[in-house]
């Protein structure tokens, strides 16, 4: 049992607290937002993630996990104390460090014995020991520390799965030692366990994001040539992917990316490389290629209707994946605001993002389920794989709908079927099936 305080409580903090609550450690989890704490006090939680809730309920019962927003409660007895902060995108594209630079000079500020800082927030190369020279700057009195980068990759969605059963931990610092007590947190999650510098350890966690963005981004240019071509994607990825130095995973053509990491990261990794004088010429395509899928998808639409101006066009999924209430760089967005702006009425449904897209989504108009976005709807736009929309009734869908029209940005249906039930119907990259 360690005493470990974790610094914020959003999709990586709160999970990875609760998580390590679990393995029967005492996590005091912190945060400086008094709500997100005052309503974990109630058992209300900040974000949706499949059994996060009932995790929480029976850590906080067996009194191993407890929320403050005070620093010198959740610092009080911490061997370690994790930093999962946000890194969002800053105006050039860079990582914004505002967060991590205020959690370092208040752990700083709080620390009362010997602690190893972890920072599990993604970071850009260098950070750490920048992070080590704040603390070391700003302690009222010198109190030993040490810095080990323990970079998170779990997927929203799947988070608890993945913490529990990582593909590996990577671990990095300049002290041995240090890192060896980080790994013996993670012992009982039976991973392979890297451990490496500091800068290498931030450096693995942004090309791992990056090539996996570069996996969708390459399937979407196939899908593009396949469509032009007359080839099915779909088929082309299966028959890619059951070569074992290929993989089957991240090679869905559809819309692309978005979220609250693959954006930012290739954006941060590509500011990283020209602030160096480098050329990251891959990874701007990788960019470009993403966003252009979702201009596309609005171009197929105006093919089937002409003009989007005056049409009611219906959205179904509006989180940036499925199983997730986030909404950051959500595709969703993008299409709704570039459809608003062309004198469409938008509706939308999300299983789980409702609350959400209520703030991120103003005119957009949310519907209590599918069947009603598909209602007088002159064309729906497929924008999440939620499983509930992958066996929806469409005979009651065509049936409500102004045309029946589906412009499908996740592949979900069969072309020819949806064809012959009589929709206008346009996948990505379905080939000589996707003219309806
Ligand atoms: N979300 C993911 O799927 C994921 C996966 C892997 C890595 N990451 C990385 O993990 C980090 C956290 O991401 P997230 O999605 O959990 O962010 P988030 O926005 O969901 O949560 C961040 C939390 O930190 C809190 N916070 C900000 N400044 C603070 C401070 N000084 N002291 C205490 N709390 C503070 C915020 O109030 C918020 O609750 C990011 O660097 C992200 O890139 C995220």
């Amino acid at each position: 049992m360690k005493n470990i305080c974790v610094i914020g409580v959003g999709y990586v903090g709160l999970v990875t607290g609760t998580c390590f609550a679990d393995l029967g450690n005492r996590i005091t989890a912190l945060d400086i937002n008094a709500e997100r704490i005052a309503n974990l006090n109630k058992g209300i939680l900040p974000i949706y993630e499949p059994g996060l809730e009932e995790m929480v309920k029976r850590n906080v019962t067996a009194g191993r996990l407890h929320f403050t927003t005070e620093y010198s409660t959740a610092l009080r007895d911490a061997d370690f104390a994790f930093i999962a902060v946000g890194t969002p995108e800053g105006v050039d594209g860079e990582a914004d460090l505002q967060y991590v630079r205020t959690a370092a000079e208040a752990i700083a500020a709080h620390m009362t014995a010997p602690l190893i800082i972890v920072n599990k927030s993604t970071v850009p190369v260098g950070t750490g020991d920048w992070v080590a020279d704040i603390v070391r700057s700003k302690q009222p009195k010198p109190i030993p520390f040490n810095v080990v980068s323990c970079p998170e990759f779990l997927a929203e969605g799947t988070a608890l799965a993945d913490f529990m059963n990582p593909g590996r931990t990577v671990l990095g610092s300049l002290d041995r030692d240090a890192a060896a007590k980080v790994a013996d947190l993670h012992l009982p999650l039976r991973a392979p366990i890297v451990i490496t510098d500091l800068r290498t350890a931030e450096m693995i966690k942004y090309a791992s994001n990056a090539f996996l963005a570069t996996k969708i981004s390459f399937i979407n240019e196939i899908a593009n040539i396949c469509e032009a071509l007359g080839a099915d994607v779909k088929e082309v990825a299966a028959g890619m992917g059951y070569d074992p130095r290929i993989g089957r995973h991240f090679l869905n053509a559809g819309l692309g990316w978005g979220g609250s990491c693959f954006p930012k990261d290739v954006k941060a990794l590509a500011h990283m490389a020209n602030v160096q004088g480098k050329h990251p010429q891959l990874l701007q395509a990788v960019i470009d290629i993403n966003y252009d899928q979702r201009r596309l998808l609005i171009g197929k639409l105006r093919d089937q209707l002409t003009t989007v101006n005056g049409k009611t066009i219906g959205l179904l999924g509006l989180a940036f994946k499925p199983n997730t209430d986030d909404m950051r760089d959500a595709p969703s967005i993008e299409l709704a605001q570039t459809l608003q702006a062309e004198g469409a009425l938008v509706k939308g449904y999300d299983p789980v993002a409702m609350t959400v897209a209520g703030r991120l989504l103003p005119g957009v108009r949310l519907c209590e389920d599918a069947y009603e976005v598909a209602q007088d709807s002159d064309a729906l736009i497929i924008c999440t794989e939620w499983n509930e929309f992958k066996q929806l009734d469409l005979v009651r869908v065509k049936r409500s709908m102004k045309q029946p029209v589906i412009v499908d940005g996740r592949n979900l249906y069969d072309p020819a079927h949806l064809q012959k039930m009589g929709f206008h119907y346009r996948g990505v990259g379905r080939g000589y099936n996707n003219k309806g």
